[in-house]
């Protein structure tokens, strides 16, 4: 969204105090349209939820990358080269590098696996779990926002070729000029070497739709749970029963957009400063960017990368992309 707000330091409480999430959130609650960023959806419950709304069977994106990634690994793991650094933007839970790593022979394997992620909590935890299944690699977490720049901790030796793995389409969330901003930042770090990259595909707009307005109502949960966060962390009285989930796709800028609509005429109160809403009236919470090959390739291309090799699935419904960094 244009007015998605600045990069944050950190995103929970525990790297932070709340400080970010409470100044974003008043921020944007103040905005119009309302909008929130993305990244608060992703407290302890709204990671579970997310974990649930990757198993659905309306939600093609997860599975298909995993398919994907899992059918090219071996020629994956060639163009990522030995004994690379891997960074891993926006890490999460670590499960999809896991099918890279197992492509390696282990004397190729990387040198280093530095997971960025502003949540510092989940990512300590991820790292311990993939350091006790591949015991052999060094994995070195890094607390940091990946869209401000960041150094990588220094490497004993000979630097490595340094790749970066950003899967998951979560460059969809992204403005079209942040999207710009994050690719040409990405380029500079891995200059010498290059960035993996899975990227949702425009198709019919009835899937996507489907997608994101499931027949369990777990994208609704995932979505209203951003208001169960900023009652519980913000002091807030958000009434769940008074906003309900909106996902649409948006052909024109080829996104899905996702609200929380007001029910009903209503003040809300968070952290004592009363919100105003009329019926109908929206907090834009999420938007969902797909692409076009040619067209995520050009983008790429303007931000300074040589586009490579693109691996799709057979209903091109999805896509994995090489960028090699000049
Ligand atoms: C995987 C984080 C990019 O945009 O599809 C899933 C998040 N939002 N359902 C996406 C999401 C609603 C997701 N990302």
């Amino acid at each position: 969204m244009s007015d998605y707000p600045p990069a944050a330091q950190a995103d929970t409480p525990a790297e932070d105090g709340g400080a970010s999430f409470a100044r974003d959130v008043l921020a944007g609650l103040a905005g119009t349209p309302r909008s929130i960023a993305p990244k608060y959806f992703y407290d302890a419950a709204g990671s579970a939820l997310f974990d649930r709304i990757c198993e659905l069977p309306e939600y093609y994106p997860t599975r298909t990358e995993l398919g994907i990634l899992a059918a090219n690994a071996r020629e994956i793991a060639a163009q990522i080269g030995p004994r690379a650094d891997l960074i891993e933007f926006g890490a999460g839970s670590l499960t999809k590098v896991r099918r890279l790593l197992d492509a390696f022979a282990p004397a190729a394997l990387p040198r280093r696996f530095l997971p960025i992620d502003i949540s510092g909590t989940h990512l300590r935890e991820a790292a311990q779990r993939l350091r006790a299944d591949y015991p052999a690699l060094a994995v070195h977490p890094v607390v940091a926002d990946y869209m401000a720049p960041f150094a990588l901790p220094p490497a004993p030796g000979a630097p490595a070729r340094p790749v970066g793995f950003f899967p998951g389409s979560t460059i969809g969330n992204f403005s079209p000029d942040e999207a710009m901003r994050f690719l040409r930042l990405a380029a500079r770090l891995l200059a010498g070497g290059g960035l993996l990259v899975g990227v949702d595909l425009v198709k019919a707009p009835a899937t996507l739709h489907a997608a994101y307005n499931d027949s369990q109502g777990v994208t609704a949960a995932f979505n209203l749970n951003l208001l169960t966060r900023i009652n519980r962390e913000l002091d807030g009285d958000f009434d769940l029963d008074g906003f309900a989930h909106y996902a649409l796709y948006e052909p024109v800028r080829r996104r899905i957009e996702m609200h929380l609509v007001s029910r009903r005429a209503q003040t809300v109160t968070v952290g004592g400063r009363p919100h105003r809403f009329e019926e109908g009236e929206t907090i834009h919470t999420e938007n969902s960017h797909k692409f076009t090959v040619g067209g995520f390739r050009a983008l790429a291309a303007a931000a300074g990368f040589r586009p490579g090799k693109v691996w799709t699935d057979e209903r091109r419904l999805f896509s994995v992309h090489w960028l090699e960094a000049g």
